[in-house]
């Protein structure tokens, strides 16, 4: 079915691969993109069509938390509760969803809009306590903007435009100064990072080196015996 429903984009992104197994991630969103989540079903069709063991599919869905192997919500709340997030009041945050929510970890609201799922560093440390909304991140999440950020996803669920079940329209959103949550902009230009402190001097010149005697022993070099 994953075949005939969407053979063009199937075989573009196989293009783009020199071996078809390199296209297993992107075969594997398109899935459940379109199941929803990935049935055993729906990775024996990628397995075959890209002529791999279906136990080595399994193995990468495994692998990945991206990937669903049971019906998830419409969005999939998933918090960082790593080190640097949790001295950051990843904890916390957890605790408020689980409490406007009224679930727990790995449960989706009785009306199918939320999952929560707690996860391992998302790489966005310096945003910390971090969530990850679909692919969508989310900076700088605490406590109290729990509420706002809720009211943004179920409005972005309501507009029904496409959101990024697995990352293929993912965007980012930070805080403006009212309390909205704002998207950021991904074409910004690349900015490099500034380095205030100069980089360090050329090194000295090295010692020059003492000839190296001939080997003979000299008169002239010979100490006195302390005894
Ligand atoms: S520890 Fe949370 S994003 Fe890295």
């Amino acid at each position: 079915m994953l075949l005939e429903t969407h053979r063009d984009e199937i075989e573009a992104i196989l293009s783009r691969y020199h071996s078809p197994r390199s296209a297993v991630l992107p075969l594997l969103y398109l899935a459940q993109d379109t199941y929803g989540y990935l049935t055993e079903t729906a990775i024996r069709e990628v397995a075959a069509i890209l002529n791999m063991p279906p136990t080595d599919v399994f193995e990468v869905v495994g692998f990945y938390t991206l990937f669903y192997k049971r019906p998830v919500g419409t969005w999939v709340l998933q918090v960082c509760d790593d080190v640097p997030c949790c001295y950051l009041g990843a904890e916390e945050l957890i605790a408020a969803l689980k409490q406007r929510l009224g679930i727990v970890e790995e449960q989706t609201t009785g009306d199918g809009m939320f999952t929560l799922q707690r996860v391992k560093c998302l790489a966005a440390c310096d945003r910390a306590p971090v969530l990850q909304a679909n692919l969508d991140y989310v900076y700088d999440v605490t406590p109290e903007r729990v509420n706002a950020l809720l009211a943004n996803l179920r409005a972005r669920a309501a507009e029904a435009r496409q959101r990024g079940v697995s990352g293929r329209f993912a965007e980012d959103f930070e805080w403006g100064p009212d309390g909205a949550l704002i998207r950021i902009d991904r074409a910004a230009p690349y900015r490099p990072r500034q380095f205030p402190a100069a980089p360090p001097s050329a090194p000295p010149e090295p010692e020059p080196v003492p000839e190296a005697d001939a080997g003979h022993d000299q008169l002239a070099d010979r100490k006195g015996s302390p005894l």
